[in-house]
């Protein structure tokens, strides 16, 4: 069974500072720190102006940057050999391409703010590709950096419109700002609760270990497949099913009258997955303001996964079988986190029986010739700041 280990801040910045030194000489003038995410409930509802429920984790991106006198940018990652160097102004739609637009997608949507030149290089303990919002990450560290350094005066909310703006029109990504809003609001001890259609958050308390509960991560290492097309295709579903209802959002329609203004089956499955979750978000809430977060609340999340799998079909084998495996042996409840297709599932579990869970969904994988997955305990961290 494989764990991911937590990577402690001062290592993460040491590493981002060790990369810098040796790819641009010199010192930074900074290391910011931004964090991954999980999505405890509430999900594909973010771009239909629904509730989301995510908390931070301590896996997390470090950048060390450093101000230049000109125009270009430098960027380089421990991850890759793949470095971007460019002029801010060649910055656009698809250029650059690959891990680097998200960087330079922040620089690119802040120019109103008359960003000059950086050398950023980029540490990171967030999985790539494992739906626990590696790209976020990426974006909120950096644009905090170049707030920070180029004076901006700005607040977060700016930084988390042009972190989206990165990802949406330089990286092409059409997601919804969850994460990027959860890497910029996280408190420790804490979900956010995100409500989509007016902005307006809420912490909310969570104390799993005082439940004698935990959050076990099952990153599947399963590709994504199709994420792009996929993802989009959902988001234009809901704009489909919107003007034949002729509303401007789902949020407060009741399921009934959803159902019976559309013909399209799949189009009302998709309308249906959306409207039970955003009840699930907010029984959720009900129930973690109350202090409860073992069975009911499990319940919720099951009940969440197979919505996703059977109205939204966004999950995939790998995910079902985590979540299958997850609840034969005891979970409370799990299901998958993120955009799906592959990537993460998440299960709530009695601290005693991690184990064993985590066991058998190794098992259950291997023998349906599957990846196996690593695993990781999720505790809510804070939010994107500078470590020096
Ligand atoms: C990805 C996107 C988010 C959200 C989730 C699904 O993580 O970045 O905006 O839509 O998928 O909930």
């Amino acid at each position: 069974m494989t764990w991911l280990d937590v990577v402690a801040e001062d290592d993460l910045a040491d590493g981002a500072a060790a990369l810098f030194r040796s790819a641009f000489g010199g010192e930074p003038d900074g290391v910011w720190i931004a964090p991954g995410r999980v999505n405890l409930i509430g999900e594909h509802i973010d771009y239909a102006g629904g509730l989301v429920l995510p908390f931070a984790l301590p896996y997390a991106t470090a950048v060390a940057v450093r101000r230049r006198e000109d125009t270009v940018m430098r960027a380089v990652s421990t991850r890759t050999d793949e470095s971007w160097t460019g002029q801010l102004e060649e910055i656009g739609p698809g250029t650059p391409s690959g891990w680097a637009a998200y960087v330079a997608g922040v620089a690119w949507a802040l120019q109103e703010h008359r960003i000059g030149g950086v050398d950023v290089a980029v540490h990171s303990s967030v999985p790539v590709g494992s739906g626990l919002s590696s790209s976020a990450a990426l974006e909120c560290s950096f644009a905090l950096a170049l707030s920070d350094l180029f004076g901006l005066a700005v607040d977060r909310n700016v930084l988390i419109d042009a972190s989206i703006r990165a990802e949406n029109e330089i990286a092409g990504a059409s997601t919804g700002g969850m994460d990027q809003n959860i890497a910029m609001s996280a408190r420790a001890g804490h979900a956010l609760l995100l409500d989509c259609l007016d902005g307006s958050t809420r912490q909310i308390p969570i104390d799993l270990a005082a439940s004698g509960t935990s959050l076990l991560v099952i990153d599947t290492n399963a590709p994504h497949r199709l994420v792009d097309g996929q993802y989009g295709a959902r988001r234009a579903a809901l704009d489909t099913a919107c003007s034949e209802l002729g509303v401007a959002t789902l949020r407060g329609l009741p399921l009934e009258e959803a159902v019976s203004g559309l013909v399209d089956d799949t189009l009302i499955a998709r309308v249906r997955h959306v409207i039970s979750e955003i009840r699930r978000v907010e029984l959720a809430v009900d129930l973690l303001d109350g202090g409860a977060a073992g069975a009911e609340l499990g319940e919720l999340m099951t009940a969440s996964h197979h919505s996703l799998r059977d109205d939204y079909e966004v999950s995939s084998p790998e995910l079902d079988s985590a979540v299958d495996a997850a609840l034969r042996t005891g979970a409370y409840g799990a299901r998958m986190t993120g955009g799906g297709f592959g990537g993460s599932a998440i299960a709530l579990v009695p601290s005693d029986l991690v184990r064993t869970v985590a066991d058998e969904i190794t098992s259950s994988a291997t023998r349906s010739g599957l990846p196996a997955p690593t695993f990781l305990i999720a505790e809510p961290a804070g939010s994107a700041h500078r470590f020096f």
